[in-house]
């Protein structure tokens, strides 16, 4: 994997290529999940991105920005192996040089769950994969279906402005016990790594409810909450059973629904869902 740090390393990689390109835009730190999406991108393109970049922006005041996990070796590594062809990872003042001041304002799709406990989040994510996306060009961008929020933010600001690029899903990887692969894992020390699998296990209860017939969206979000309140380390943020498009809550589920919550397990906060597919 050939990595670079400016932009106009990418843009001259991408004006030497014909075929297709496929964008993995991440954080670093990467996991299963991670490669997934680049194996994934690996079939569907002839040349393979990834982008790492801790993106100040989309962190709050009060964020773990600083303490968020870095490892470029490994990640380099990892992404060789995976069939990766290039990995942008430029430092911050190359994304936002000295004077930056324009950023993609995000709608209603961003206002509730994460928007609203992460005030300018999305702003941040959204702002930073549209300038992703400008710079590599790509044909399809991967992104994992456990920031489902982020997903129907990135799928809404392409099609609202016309991104030339096919936003492609991914599903979530999951260790065995059931908790989402997330970087912040690491995060967790050995009781609070044991407890954490309790998200997973509500969500699939509440999806088993709905499997039984349950149509309240009420009935499903109590089901979450019995089973996130029996697990004493864990500290519910919020719960949301909602539409997978516009995130908006529902009342009955009567088609595709989303089930999602954020829980705080000791010194991490964790997302994750289950969509309902009606
Ligand atoms: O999901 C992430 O890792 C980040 O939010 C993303 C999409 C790379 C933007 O910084």
């Amino acid at each position: 994997v050939k990595v670079v740090t400016r932009v106009s390393e990418v843009r001259g990689w991408r004006g030497a290529l014909s075929g297709t390109v496929g964008l993995v835009p991440t954080m670093g730190y990467l996991h299963a999940g991670h490669v997934s999406l680049v194996e994934r991108a690996r079939r569907e393109n002839d040349r393979i991105a990834a982008t790492l970049f801790v993106n100040p922006t989309q962190f709050g005041p009060r964020e773990d920005l600083a303490r968020y996990p870095r490892d470029l070796d490994r990640d380099r590594r990892l992404l060789e192996a995976a069939g990766c062809d290039l990995l942008f990872a430029p430092p911050v003042e190359e994304i936002y040089p000295a004077g930056f001041d324009t950023f993609v304002e995000t709608g209603a799709v961003a206002a509730p769950l994460e928007g609203a406990r992460r005030p300018g989040h999305f702003r941040g994510v959204a702002t930073v994969v549209l300038k992703l996306l400008n710079i590599v060009r790509p044909d399809r961008a991967y992104f994992g279906q456990k920031d489902a929020q982020q997903l129907a933010v990135i799928r809404k600001m392409v099609a609202d402005l016309d991104v030339p690029v096919e936003v492609v899903a991914c599903p979530t990887v999951r260790d065995a016990d059931g908790l989402a692969l997330s970087s912040r894992n690491s995060y967790l020390g050995p009781e609070d790594r044991a407890a954490a699998p309790v998200l997973y296990r509500a969500l699939t209860a509440a999806a088993d409810r709905w499997r039984a017939g349950e149509r309240s969206a009420d009935g499903l979000r109590r089901v979450m909450r019995e089973v996130l309140g029996a697990e004493p380390r864990a500290q519910t943020d919020y719960v949301s059973v909602a539409d997978p498009a516009t995130l908006q809550e529902l009342d009955t589920v009567s088609g595709p629904a989303l089930l999602s919550l954020a829980v705080r397990v000791g010194p991490a906060r964790l997302i994750d869902n289950v969509l309902l597919d009606g």
